[in-house]
């Protein structure tokens, strides 16, 4: 049977006869706008769903309509998607599963719009079921290398809501620059959010950089919420840091003098572990994203870490002696539950690189620690069976995006290769877990780290087409998951891409 070109895969579709067609649908303006001629299928009509529990909208013919209504028997984010000549129909338990079965509807009226060319769609007539096989199916995009715009980054909100994601991970720090305005801490943004880009001119005259203002966070988390997907801040802790050091020096093991880093790589100089400033410091941050993003979770980082300067440090040696830690690499199992509980206190659960793992025999790992499996998919093995919930997110498996996405001098992307087919075969709970781990699997994530990246557009051609491999890789079963389906699929979904305004890539597939 042909498959109806929806990514991620359906759980069930069955195609039925007849076509629901027209020129026009309800004319609706906003983000998403197809043609100038054909009504357009707003992201923001999510917001009167949202209200209505029964609601209907007419083409202007009036030959057809687009109706969501209150169903029963469907799990949290899942819906029904009942297509007839006259009527296309969402049936979910709430506004999520809605907003889902509205995406997939905004999906193959956007297929067809973009096969006419804008002057008509034409559906064929369907029955879908539908439901995610994960709870958090997310997307990173790495700010600080690469300081992508507000706009940038709520156009990819918009873009992973339509492929049924539900998370933006938003990585607003790190060497290379510090994106969020923190109250009383100013030279976190005067100073830490600029660097000299060496790339451009030996002058030390190129200043690129940029943060994002209290509005504008406020702004993305709203659009984001408005799409069912949460926004979940990183703050870089305690690597990574060399922004961080830049601006406050008093910070660092040897007191400076620091660099926003225009290099990339692992940098010696990190947070001095036997310094109580970094805990006030980390205080006013986390107070800054309580007040900004309602998210459940703060992700803090700890990747990465190196521990010459806490070796050498006599602040450090002395912090130690005081927890009777034998080595530096200690000191950060002693700094994540530090950071975990000031989180837990303010109401949030820490999330961690897998790298929190290291080390911990001696002082075990926050309570409710959510992991991030990114080395490998063994830190996510390992923390489920230390009990912890996971979330995996393996380079070794399809899942950074800013590797290569094909073996040859002429693609962007850096350090490795990710083709679409290794993006489509991740597996977030693979069958060598055993139940009780795989039930700590809260599902998956990709990461677009952006080093090297000069615009959104080179950006965007590496992450898609294979987020939308990941993005079916989190919501399919595997007994519905099939390559060769997934390539059939993908061709309306390049017309699609296209008539969004969105860069993406071309080639071989693997
Ligand atoms: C990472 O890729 N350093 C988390
Ligand atoms: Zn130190």
């Amino acid at each position: 049977m042909q498959d109806m070109c929806i990514i991620p895969r359906p759980s069930e579709t069955t195609l039925k006869e007849g076509f629901f067609q027209g020129r026009s649908l309800p004319p609706v303006t906003g983000d998403v706008r197809f043609s100038n001629e054909t009504a357009i299928f707003r992201a923001q009509m999510n917001d009167a769903f949202e209200r209505a529990d029964n609601m209907r909208m007419r083409s202007e013919s009036a030959a057809q309509s687009i109706v969501c209504a209150h169903g029963t028997g469907f799990a949290d984010e899942g819906y029904g998607l009942i297509i007839t000549e006259r009527e296309a129909r969402i049936e979910a338990s709430g506004p999520k599963g809605c907003y889902r079965g509205l995406q997939t509807l905004r999906q193959l009226l956007a297929a067809s719009l973009a096969d006419s060319e804008g002057r008509e769609f034409r559906i064929p007539c369907a029955e879908i079921r539908d439901e995610p096989r994960f709870p958090w199916r997310g997307f990173m995009l790495d700010c600080s290398r690469t300081f992508f715009s507000a706009a940038f980054v709520k156009k990819q909100i918009d873009l992973i809501s339509m492929y049924g994601m539900n998370t933006f991970h938003w990585h607003l720090t790190d060497d290379q620059g510090w994106r969020l305005p923190v109250k009383g801490w100013p030279k976190l943004t005067e100073i830490g959010a600029w660097r000299t880009d060496y790339h451009v001119s030996a002058e030390p005259d190129h200043i690129v950089g940029g943060f994002y203002t209290e509005e504008e966070i406020r702004e993305v988390v709203a659009y984001a919420a408005a799409r069912h997907i949460e926004v979940i801040p990183e703050i870089d802790l305690p690597g990574h840091a060399s922004a961080i050091l830049a601006a406050h020096p008093e910070l660092g093991c040897t007191g400076g003098p620091y660099a926003v880093e225009d290099r990339y790589g692992i940098f010696p100089d990190v947070l001095c572990a036997g310094t109580d400033k970094i805990f006030d410091f980390a205080a006013a941050v986390f107070d800054a994203l309580g007040d900004l993003f309602p998210s459940r979770f703060v992700h803090i980082g700890g990747d990465e870490v190196r521990f010459e300067r806490w070796k050498e440090c006599p602040r450090c040696s002395l912090r130690m002696k005081e927890f009777g830690l034998g080595k530096p690499e200690e000191l950060q199992a002693w700094i994540t539950m530090r950071l975990a509980n000031m989180l837990h206190e303010r109401g949030k659960t820490a999330i961690g690189w897998d790298e929190v793992l290291h080390e911990t025999e001696k002082l075990g790992l926050p309570e409710n620690l959510i992991v991030m499996s990114w080395t490998g998919t063994e830190g996510g093995f390992e923390a489920a069976r230390r009990g912890h919930r996971v979330v995996m997110t393996p380079m070794t498996d399809g899942c950074y995006l800013n590797f290569k996405p094909l073996d040859s001098q002429e693609e962007p992307g850096r350090l490795d290769i990710t083709t679409v087919k290794q993006s489509y075969a991740f597996d977030p709970a693979p069958p060598v877990m055993t139940a009780e781990q795989a039930a700590l699997v809260e599902g998956g994530q990709c990461n677009f780290w952006s080093e090297g990246i000069d615009s959104g557009r080179i950006a965007e051609y590496l992450v898609y087409p294979r987020l939308c491999a990941v993005a079916e890789s989190l919501w399919t079963r595997p007994e519905r998951k099939n390559f060769e389906s997934f390539k059939g699929r993908l061709r309306a979904h390049r017309k699609m891409l296209d008539l969004l305004n969105v860069c993406h890539y071309r080639g071989p597939l693997e």
